[in-house]
């Protein structure tokens, strides 16, 4: 018996980049005139960050921390781990956290309370995609690409066990058992 893992579209590249400059020109309204830092939680967010960043029309900081939250699994530990700090103070800037997805929300709850302690002018979190229906940890999004079923997804930065991130849209994942196989 061989698990065999299927992708289908859920969110085509042409909508995903319509909305990412929604988002980037409602981002650009509501700092106009001041100075934005993006933080880049790694891996996943890397291609919605550089995407956002591209039509953001302001003075554009980058930093990148990374966290874990999961291992291979497609179910949240709970716990969440610093693997990667920022290379640079936020005291006192404007901080934009972009996020590839919020699921149950421990791994955000965990991040702006820490990144609240550095003192920054304004504290915000942009996320691709929020599925609302997992949710544990009361946390406040300000900006959401898409809202989505509960459904474990891949692409645009998102894994599954580290593969499938470079996919250009957003796909489901089905995983199941192929008893086709010799
Ligand atoms: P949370 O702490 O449960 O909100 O988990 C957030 C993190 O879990 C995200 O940054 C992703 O790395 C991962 N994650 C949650 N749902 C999915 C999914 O459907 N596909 C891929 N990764 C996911
Ligand atoms: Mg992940």
């Amino acid at each position: 018996m061989v698990l065999r893992e299927s992708i289908s579209v859920m969110i085509p590249e042409e909508r995903l980049l319509a909305r990412v400059r929604e988002m980037a020109e409602q981002i650009t309204a509501d700092f106009a005139g001041e100075e934005l830092k993006l933080i880049c939680i790694l891996k996943g967010s890397v291609f919605f960050t550089t995407e956002l960043a591209k039509r953001i029309d302001l003075p554009i900081k980058l930093d990148f921390m990374s966290v874990s939250s999961y291992g291979d699994e497609t179910e949240s530990s709970g716990r969440v781990r610093i693997v990667k700090d920022l290379d640079e103070s936020i005291r006192g800037q404007n901080v934009l956290v972009v996020e590839d997805i919020v699921d149950s929300g421990r791994t955000l709850e965990f991040l702006l309370e820490m990144l609240n302690s550095r003192q920054p002018e304004k504290l915000r979190l942009c996320t691709l995609l929020d599925k609302p229906t997992r949710r544990v940890a009361d946390v406040k999004v300000d900006y959401t690409g898409f809202e989505i079923p509960d459904e474990f997804v891949v692409g645009f930065g998102l894994d599954y066990a580290q593969k499938y991130r470079a996919l250009p849209y957003i796909g489901r994942l089905s995983i199941t058992k192929d008893d086709t196989e010799a």
